[in-house]
């Protein structure tokens, strides 16, 4: 099984963004917390980062993968391209979020692309993408 991790853009420099919100800790370290869950659950995972929406929109249209945790940073709110791109693929996306986007400025409250994914795990730091892979993973293994 196959997992694909995308981090959306400004993730790059997670480490000098508001630690109250993301926690204290950088991408390669997310990363690297996936890969020891991922050897644990005994799956495949490649994890990318950008900063540009159609590069993301690419990367969600190839059906190369068995599911994808996407963390679309700020795209989530903005962007009707990647819900379109998520909406016709066949494999499963969880979108996560570090922080809780619903207990933080109005904007962050509403989530485009929650509706065509198949599940939100949203406020518990580098931990969403460790319950998403878990998630990811119980659901295509069911
Ligand atoms: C984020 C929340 C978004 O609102 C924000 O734009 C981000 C990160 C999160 O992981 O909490 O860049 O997706």
């Amino acid at each position: 099984m196959l997992i694909h991790v995308y981090h959306g853009p400004n993730l790059n420099r997670l480490e000098q963004r508001d630690a109250h919100h993301y926690g204290a800790v950088d991408l390669k370290t997310i990363n690297h917390k996936l890969r020891g869950l991922a050897a644990q659950l005994e799956v495949d995972i490649e994890t990318r980062q950008t900063n540009r929406e159609g590069e993301l929109i690419d990367w969600i249209q190839q059906e190369d993968k068995d599911g994808l945790l996407l963390n679309a940073a700020a795209y989530t709110h903005t962007s009707v391209g990647l819900r379109d791109a998520i909406e016709l693929v066949d494999y499963p996306v969880v979108e996560v979020h570090l922080s809780n986007i619903y207990a933080r400025e109005e904007f962050r409250h509403h989530s485009l692309i929650s509706p065509v994914c198949l599940g939100q795990i949203s406020g518990f730091g580098a931990a969403s993408y460790l319950l998403g892979l878990q998630a990811v993973v119980d659901h295509l293994s069911a």
